[in-house]
């Protein structure tokens, strides 16, 4: 990577947390990292606890609010911001069913001020390698038993969220094409793995089970998504990155097609069989109204990424999954910290009101 100021939006969430370990200990990028987060309820400090003294010179912290315009152009000028990697967005489809607003102004107008922010920075002379936005398979829509999504099908997203998420896409490539910024975007299946906020099925289901709470699926459990571990998301944006053709798109997945309902029954029988229970947590598993506009089926084909730069997930479901799992009962402090609200207080008293 060519960039010596990466910024970084949505830091300190799931995946940017994963990303950020994953580009300071990679050997081909010696650039420094500005990690812009506004600390929603999904953001969390703790996710990157040590870096900021391990990389004292390559890591920095910038608690900043993509929506607000005027503090975005002064940190692209303060730390000479030569790319962005986007990842900041509000993404809990069920959020945006019950309060779709923020999810319009983060999700567009706070993409808006980050594409203007970089065409400022390009337009004055000054260096500016590239624009790379995180995006998903939900623009898509929904697809029947057959067939996987490619970067040429059309969108159709379905929920306030994947909505939001497809405006954004079609800023970002408007922005390549109008004014001649360097983009690329990537659209990506369903994470799962450490760090990842416990209201997401996976960790949800680890923690109510080992806690023996009940375990909520969706309607009849049958909606199918493509499931793909983080650290291999992350390895891919950095590769598209690194040698991905701007201006396009790339979509990413993990060749793991899952049924909600039997990634709830793996993660029972995983505990079962590390952390035994008096009875099956099987037994758990309850079943409860579908959500409105629930996709039925997400499926990617990522051809184009393999062919292009020769990128395959390195994790299987089952070897990926328990990997989260033992994460999960290893990190039992982290998630009871979010559960409890504790963590909540350590936030206001070390960063200030949150967003
Ligand atoms: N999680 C998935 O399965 C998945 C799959 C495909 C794509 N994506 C995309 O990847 C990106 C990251 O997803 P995630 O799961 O890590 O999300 P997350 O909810 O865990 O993290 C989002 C981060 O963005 C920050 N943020 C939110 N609004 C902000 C604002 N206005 N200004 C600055 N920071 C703000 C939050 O504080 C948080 O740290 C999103 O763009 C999402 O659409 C996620």
């Amino acid at each position: 990577m060519k960039s010596e100021n990466l910024l970084v939006t949505g830091g300190c969430g799931f995946i940017g947390s994963n990303f950020i370990r994953c580009m300071l200990a990679d050997a081909g990028f010696q650039g420094r990292i500005i990690n812009l987060d506004s600390l929603t309820y999904a953001g969390n400090p703790e996710n990157l606890q040590g870096l900021a003294e391990e990389y004292a010179d390559r890591y920095v912290f910038e608690k900043a609010d993509i929506c607000d315009a005027s503090a975005i152009q002064e940190i692209f000028s303060r730390y000479r911001v030569d790319s962005v990697c986007h990842f900041a967005a509000e993404s809990h489809v069920d959020r945006s069913i019950k309060r779709p607003e923020t999810f319009i102004q983060t999700n567009i107008a706070g993409t808006f001020n980050l594409l203007e922010a970089a065409r400022g920075t390009a337009s004055q002379g000054s260096t500016f390698h590239l624009f790379h936005h995180i995006s998903t398979d939900e623009v898509y829509g929904s697809l029947g038993p057959e067939g996987c999504f490619t970067e040429e099908t059309p969108y159709r997203p379905n929920s306030p969220y994947s909505a939001s998420k497809a405006s954004s896409d079609h800023l970002v490539r408007a922005y390549h094409e109008t004014y001649g910024l360097p983009t690329t975007i990537s659209n990506c299946s369903n994470n799962y793995g450490p760090y990842q906020f416990p209201e997401k099925l996976i960790p949800l289901v680890i923690l109510n089970a080992l806690e023996g709470k009940a375990l909520p699926v969706y309607g009849d459990g049958k909606n199918v998504r493509d499931w793909l571990y983080v650290t291999d998301h992350c390895e891919a944006i950095v590769e598209i990155m690194r040698r991905g053709t701007r201006g396009e798109t790339y979509n990413i997945g993990g060749h793991a097609e899952m049924e909600n309902i039997s990634i709830v029954g793996m993660i029972c029988d995983l505990l079962d069989e590390i952390a035994p229970a008096k009875a099956p947590r099987r037994n758990l598993i309850t079943f409860v109204k579908d959500r409105p506009g629930h996709d039925r089926r997400y499926a990617i084909d990522f051809t184009k990424l393999n062919r292009e730069l020769g990128w395959t997930p390195k994790e299987s479901f089952a070897t990926g999954l328990r990997k989260t799992v033992l994460w999960y009962i290893e990190n039992r402090g982290w998630s009871e910290r979010i559960r409890s609200g504790a963590y909540q207080n350590w936030i206001q008293e070390n960063y200030g009101k949150r967003s």
